[in-house]
């Protein structure tokens, strides 16, 4: 596939004489996994709204219709393994010591590859929290159960309901994650792979660690309103364009 890899050859090249390196993912990084995207011919938000299933208003009207959907997102993604992908980005993160992988990603996959300390923008499908706040549970927790006896599931300190650990539209994010997706834009080079640059603030990202100076990166089969505004863009899977850059700096 010499096309291919004429395409990575300016970042096998970056990649090279980078010291601080930052990677923005999103959904697909994860579908060579078979997680599915949220857009596109096969996407999420084409089978269901947005707003019936991922808001908190959503959840105050039908908690039993929301969990639902999670608990099938919780079986589908269980079965998942991370993609070549997710695996050159975790050894970048043993090659780089300044390194900062920041995903929009609920799934694990880029921690099941061995990424440590991943920036995730919008939480984790695999952390509850207590939808009333009780004084007694931690402001989230892990919990992995793939099945559920009882949807929806209860918090097991006030017995009230609980709801899943990620961020839903009109919600605000983490000021400590923002902070740290801020440190993260001063860097040399700037990947963002697998996301269509629609949803803020992840889609400002690039645009700002290009405005302090980084080379800029995207990796998408499909242009994005990103890709003409970067400085490469690479029009192919992760896991193939990934592999590709990870052969190349190997022979060279
Ligand atoms: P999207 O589903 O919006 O976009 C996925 C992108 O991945 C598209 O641009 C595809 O072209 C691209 N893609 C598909 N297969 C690929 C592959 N093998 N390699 C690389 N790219 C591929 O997903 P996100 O941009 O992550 O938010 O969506 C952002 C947010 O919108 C999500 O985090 C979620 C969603 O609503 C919340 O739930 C808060």
């Amino acid at each position: 596939m010499a096309s291919l890899v004429a395409l990575v050859t300016p970042l096998a090249e970056r990649l090279r004489t980078a010291t601080r390196v930052t990677v923005l993912t999103g959904a697909g990084v994860s579908a060579a996994s078979g997680v599915p995207t949220f857009r596109g011919a096969n996407g999420l938000w084409k089978q269901h709204r947005p707003e019936s299933l991922a808001t908190a208003e959503a959840f105050a009207r039908d908690p039993a219709l929301v969990w639902e959907w999670y608990a099938w997102r919780r079986s589908t993604i269980a079965a998942c393994r991370p993609n070549r992908a997710h695996e050159v980005i975790a050894a970048w993160g043993r090659r780089y010591a300044d390194f900062t992988l920041i995903t929009q990603n609920v799934d694990g996959l880029h921690e099941a590859a061995g990424t440590r300390h991943v920036v995730r923008m919008h939480g984790s499908l695999w952390e509850l929290q207590c939808w009333n706040r009780c004084a007694v549970a931690p402001a989230r927790w892990e919990d992995r159960r793939a099945d559920f006896v009882e949807l929806p599931p209860r918090c097991p300190h006030c017995h009230g309901l609980v709801r899943p650990g990620v961020v839903w539209f009109g919600e605000s994010l983490d000021p400590e994650v923002l902070r740290q997706c801020d440190a993260a834009l001063d860097c040399d080079l700037f990947l963002t792979i697998g996301t269509s640059s629609v949803v803020y603030p992840a889609a400002s990202l690039a645009p700002e660690a290009k405005r302090r100076g980084a080379y800029t990166v995207e990796i998408n089969p499909d242009t994005t309103p990103a890709s003409a505004t970067l400085d490469l863009a690479i029009q192919a899977p992760a896991e193939a364009a990934l592999d590709a850059v990870d052969r190349s700096a190997r022979i060279s």
